[in-house]
C-alpha cells in the first residue's frame, strides 16, 4: 500500500474528487491547509521579496491505496489538477506498513 499525499489548488478540488470518484477511489482525506512552494507564496514568478515567505491556502488529499492503482491515482490527478501556471501543487508518495478497518479488524489491503 501507499499514501499519495497531495497539495492542490482550491479550485480544483471538486474536479480532482469528481475524478477519484469515478475512478473508483475507496477513502480520501481531504484538509484546508495553507503552504508555499518555490515562490514562497508570490503568485506572481519575478514579482516580491523572495526572502519573505507568505502562504497560500491550498487544499491536502490524503489516500492510501493499493500499490498497483498508484500510477493511474497520479496521472488522474495531474489531469485534472494541472493549469500549466506556478503553484498547480504536489504529490508525495509514502510507503504504508498496515492499514486496519475498526470496525471489522480488517487489515491491509482488503480494508482500504
Ligand atoms: N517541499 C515541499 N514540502 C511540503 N509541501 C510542499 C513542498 N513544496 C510544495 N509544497 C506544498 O505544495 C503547495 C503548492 O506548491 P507549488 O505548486 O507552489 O510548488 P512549487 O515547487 O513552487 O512548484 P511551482 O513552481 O509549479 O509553483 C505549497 O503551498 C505547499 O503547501
Ligand atoms: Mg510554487
Amino acid at each position: 500500500m501507499k499514501k499519495i499525499t497531495c497539495i492542490i489548488r482550491p479550485a480544483k478540488l471538486e474536479v480532482v474528487k469528481e475524478r477519484l470518484g469515478r475512478d473508483g477511489i475507496k477513502g480520501m482525506t481531504v484538509t484546508y491547509v495553507n503552504g508555499c512552494g518555490l515562490q514562497k507564496g508570490s503568485t506572481a514568478q519575478y514579482r516580491g521579496n523572495l526572502y519573505e515567505v507568505n502562504l497560500l491556502p491550498k487544499v491536502k488529499l490524503e489516500l492510501v491505496v493499493p500499490d498497483e492503482v498508484v500510477e493511474d491515482i497520479i496521472a488522474a490527478i495531474i489531469m485534472e489538477a494541472k493549469t500549466g501556471e506556478i503553484g498547480d501543487g504536489k504529490i508525495f508518495i509514502q510507503n504504508v506498513e498496515d492499514a486496519i478497518r475498526i470496525r471489522t479488524g480488517e487489515r491491509g489491503s482488503i480494508s482500504l
